[in-house]
């Protein structure tokens, strides 16, 4: 971590705002003071900014920490926010959507007239379909337009969505329905996936079956055309419930906290935990930095790349720029060459949001690629999902935004609901790598083991000081882990699990995680959840699973496995056998890239694995301290085999 922290701290380049963005800057430098002398008159005034069938009476309820309520005895409805109301207001024919379907020429603009309709027939087929208020619907879609008219269906009657990520497993997708009791799935045929269709159905159909008579129905929309097994009794068409209903929908006030969705993320622990986000807190917190992070204006055309199975699709995709009446770009792919560059041309995308792999596996690429297309629209860029090396952030700035866009380098996470450490492009100057500074409203700070503040100069922990608007409430079901996996390692503060450090000017700069959690791709993975997977292989009897720095995806899962002595040697396609069983069990994103089969898992005296050393190995490294190893000359034993398994 020293090498690290010095190499960093030698980064001198800086970026000032361009001229005309800070003069015309939706938040400026005031911002900072305002909402530090007083938090809660600012985030009222963020909230403001939506529409509420009853105001609230407070601002913020703490009396019981860490359970906040936000805007209390306040109604709102998010659908009418991110929809209805900019109709009402006159922007009905305003493009709310630019979609671009995988294959070429397969486009929809849809206007947010089209959408208020769209999410009427919606919410009327799912009452139809006997969804009440307070019902679990889970989703499971590609990236097409239904997919967001189906979570703001869902929002409209106040029925708590879980959006499953649509390359997790029919095992995945089960355990999520079944923890939050969905009752509905809606899912798709297929998409398409690098030129080909992708089949959704099968994966529902076979989780439909782990999960006994939980699942009513299944509202499935035709994308791809493939073939699909039906049963008559449970299986639904979109386009037979929906295209028929009624247009009108009346939408009723929901309480300011009533729950808007769970979004399940991996832990330190095998069981994903269900993430609550509720409805006043996370609909002001999202739209107000997606407004003021990305300085969104009235003629902007926005574009995030992510997938709405993530969090990032869920407040930057959804809810925060539909809550300010955006018109955005959603493609259905994933990045190629070109494609996306032609997409910035095409529809003059002006603000663009993606994430350091992505922007990795483009530098590879060559800026030839890019040089080829007119990006002259763009004036601001964003990054989420991991640390952004400085060497990607100036390849951004040059090649993708021509020295003239700034870069807002996003922390946050699932948790948090919003951004919450960001640059304000009409105010910091850029430092590439460094996320710059707590935004206005959130208190952040970086603290060692007593809890004590680091100071400038200095690494540690990341924690959040005070509560904020779209923090998640708890995790669904379990109150208890919420606490103990947040609250509990230091009174009173949210342990964020980063590490992170101030510079000398006190500005931040993350390190990545700090406890058991990958980052590959931007995508959070447990190693204990694809410990457990690889160890529920019937040759498998251990397996240590570590995280290893890699140029493009940030991180990459690396296995040590132990094989059952009735295995054994296991045969020669263990190692691929083994990863497509995590694939299977988990998803594609979590196949290891590497598994080494081994005698033996460095372990202390009391049994645990000393990841460390595993790391050390698979990152080439000469292997740390081992004097507390139970048995010392175990290394050598792994070591022996490194180079043997792919
Ligand atoms: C990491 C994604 C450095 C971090 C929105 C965090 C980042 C985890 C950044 C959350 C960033 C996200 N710089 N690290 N700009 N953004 N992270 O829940 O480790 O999928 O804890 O939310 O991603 O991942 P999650």
């Amino acid at each position: 971590m020293s090498e690290t922290l010095s190499n960093l701290s030698r980064e001198e380049r800086r970026f000032e705002p361009p001229a005309d963005l800070a003069a015309n800057a939706n938040l400026k430098e005031e911002a900072y003071d305002r909402a530090a002398s007083d938090r809660e008159a600012f985030w009222a005034e963020a909230a403001e900014r939506l529409d509420w069938g009853q105001k609230w009476d407070q601002v913020l309820d703490w009396s019981n920490p860490p359970f906040a309520k936000w805007f209390v005895g306040g109604t709102i409805n998010a659908a009418v926010n991110c929809v209805d109301r900019h109709v009402t207001a006159g922007n009905g024919d305003k493009v709310a959507i630019h979609w671009v379907g995988e294959p070429e020429d397969d486009t929809r603009d849809i206007t947010y007239s089209q959408l208020k309709d769209e999410v009427s027939r919606a919410a009327n087929a799912l009452t139809e379909l006997g969804v009440q208020k307070g019902d679990r619907v889970a989703i499971y879609m590609p990236m097409i337009p239904e997919v967001a008219i189906a979570m703001l269906a869902c929002a409209r009657l106040g029925a708590p969505h879980t959006v499953v990520f649509g390359g997790f497993s029919a095992d995945a997708l089960a355990s999520r329905v079944v923890d939050c009791e969905a009752k509905v799935i809606i899912t798709a045929d297929g998409g398409y996936r690098r030129g080909a269709p992708s089949a959704l159905k099968p994966a529902v159909d076979e989780a439909v079956e782990k999960t006994g008579d939980l699942v009513r129905n299944v509202l499935v929309v035709r994308r791809t055309g493939q073939d699909v097994d039906w049963n008559d009794s449970r299986d639904v068409w979109w386009h037979d419930v929906v295209d028929g209903a009624s247009a009108e929908h009346e939408a009723q006030m929901h309480d300011s906290e009533h729950p808007l969705y769970v979004m399940y993320t991996s832990g330190t622990t095998g069981k994903p935990k269900g993430i609550l986000h509720t409805t006043g807190g996370y609909l002001t917190g999202t739209s107000f930095t997606h407004w003021s992070v990305f300085d969104l204006k009235d003629d902007d055309v926005y574009w995030c790349t992510a997938d709405v199975g993530w969090v990032t699709g869920h407040s930057y995709l959804v809810y925060g720029p539909l809550a300010n009446g955006a018109t955005q770009v959603m493609y259905e792919g994933t990045p190629e060459k070109g494609r996306w560059w032609q997409i910035v041309q095409d529809y003059k995308v002006s603000i663009f949001y993606t994430a350091p792999t992505a922007i990795r596996t483009f530098m590879k690429q060559g800026r030839e690629i890019p040089d080829g297309y007119d990006m002259s629209s763009l004036r601001l860029l964003g990054s989420v999902g991991e640390p952004i090396n400085p060497e990607a952030y100036v390849w951004y700035r040059e090649v993708i935004g021509g020295e003239r866009c700034p870069i807002v380098d996003t922390w946050w996470q699932t948790e948090t609901g919003q951004i919450m450490i960001s640059p304000l492009p009409g105010v910091t100057a850029g430092k590439p790598g460094s996320a710059m500074k707590a935004l206005p409203g959130t208190a952040i700070d970086v603290v060692n083991d007593e809890a004590e503040s680091v100071g400038n100069g200095n690494g540690g922990y990341l924690v959040i000081k005070e509560p904020w608007p779209a923090m998640l409430r708890t995790l669904w079901g379990d109150d208890q882990r919420f606490k103990d996996t947040y609250w509990s390692r230091w009174e009173g503060l949210y342990f964020a699990g980063d590490g992170a450090k101030l510079d000398e000017d006190g500005d931040i700069w993350l390190l990545g995680r700090v406890d058991d959690v990958m980052n590959v791709s931007g995508h959070r993975l447990s190693t204990t959840e694809i410990e457990s997977a690889l160890v529920s292989h019937p040759k498998v009897a251990e397996a240590a699973v570590v995280g290893a720095a890699d140029d493009t995806t940030g991180q990459a899962v690396c296995a040590f496995v132990i094989l059952r002595d009735s295995a054994g040697d296991g045969g020669e396609d263990i190692v691929e056998e083994l990863r497509k069983h995590v694939q299977k069990e988990i998803g594609a994103i979590a196949k290891p890239r590497q598994i080494m089969v081994v005698p033996e898992l460095p372990k202390t005296r009391s049994g645990k694995i000393m990841r460390r050393l595993l790391k050390d190995v698979a990152e080439h490294r000469e292997v740390g301290d081992v004097t507390t190893l139970a048995d010392s000359t175990v290394m050598d034993l792994i070591k022996g085999k490194e180079g043997s398994s792919s």
